[in-house]
């Protein structure tokens, strides 16, 4: 049973590589940027509330995110594990995610957070070209990272479950990384 967090700021590899880990441990990847871009291409009453925040390279406020993240964990698939990509993104999210978990009987066993340079990561993302990544938008992602994300990172280390892994290297090397981290 694996219930994993990846954090890491924008074009660390997050998505890339909980896409693999996931495979490997056969548990579902749940990426917040996922399910707010799908839900932006249906035009949901929750796709046209975040698109405007997405596109600022904001994050979309807590309510909105929480209740999507809520709706899949309670989805029968999480029985077996998780792994939450680009979740929770500020301190206020860590918080409501353990109180959510708490409730379901669950609790993280690693917050694993990808370390890359900014320049790496600007041209990572810039070579990617998603909606988001223009040079502007990717700054203010960057920006809103150090803001809000890094010092969340906090909250995981006084638990104990922080590893940093050293995103700045090739994919499977840092997939072999992560593995190591989490034992499988
Ligand atoms: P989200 O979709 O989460 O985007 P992000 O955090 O900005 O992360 P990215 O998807 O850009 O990067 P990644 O770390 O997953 O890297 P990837 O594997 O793709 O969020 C988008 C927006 O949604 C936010 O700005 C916000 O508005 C909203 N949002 C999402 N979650 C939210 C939340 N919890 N609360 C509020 N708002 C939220 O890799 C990037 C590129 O690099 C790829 O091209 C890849 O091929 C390449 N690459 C990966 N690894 C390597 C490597 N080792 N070497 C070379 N290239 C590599």
């Amino acid at each position: 049973m694996k219930r994993l967090v990846f954090l890491g700021p924008p074009g660390s590899g997050k998505g890339t590589q909980a896409v693999r880990l996931a495979d490997r441990c056969q548990i579902p990847h749940i990426s917040t940027g996922d399910l707010l871009r799908a839900a932006v291409a249906q035009q949901t009453e929750l796709g046209i509330k975040a698109k405007a925040y997405m596109d600022r390279g904001e994050l979309v406020p807590d309510d909105l995110v929480l209740g999507m993240v809520k709706t899949r964990l309670g989805e029968p698939d999480t029985a077996s594990g998780w792994i939450l990509d680009g979740f929770p993104r500020n301190r206020a999210q860590a918080e409501a995610l353990d109180a959510m978990l708490a409730t379901l009987g669950q609790a993280c066993d690693y917050a694993l957070n990808l370390e890359v340079p900014d320049t790496e990561l600007i041209q990572r993302l810039l070579a990617r070209g998603r909606q988001d990544d223009n040079e502007a938008v990717i700054r203010r992602r960057l920006e809103v990272y150090r803001e809000q994300t890094l010092p969340m990172l906090a909250f995981y280390e006084s638990q104990g479950k922080l590893v940093a892994i050293n995103g700045h290297q090739s994919m499977d090397a840092v997939t072999a990384a992560l593995e190591d981290a989490i034992a499988v």
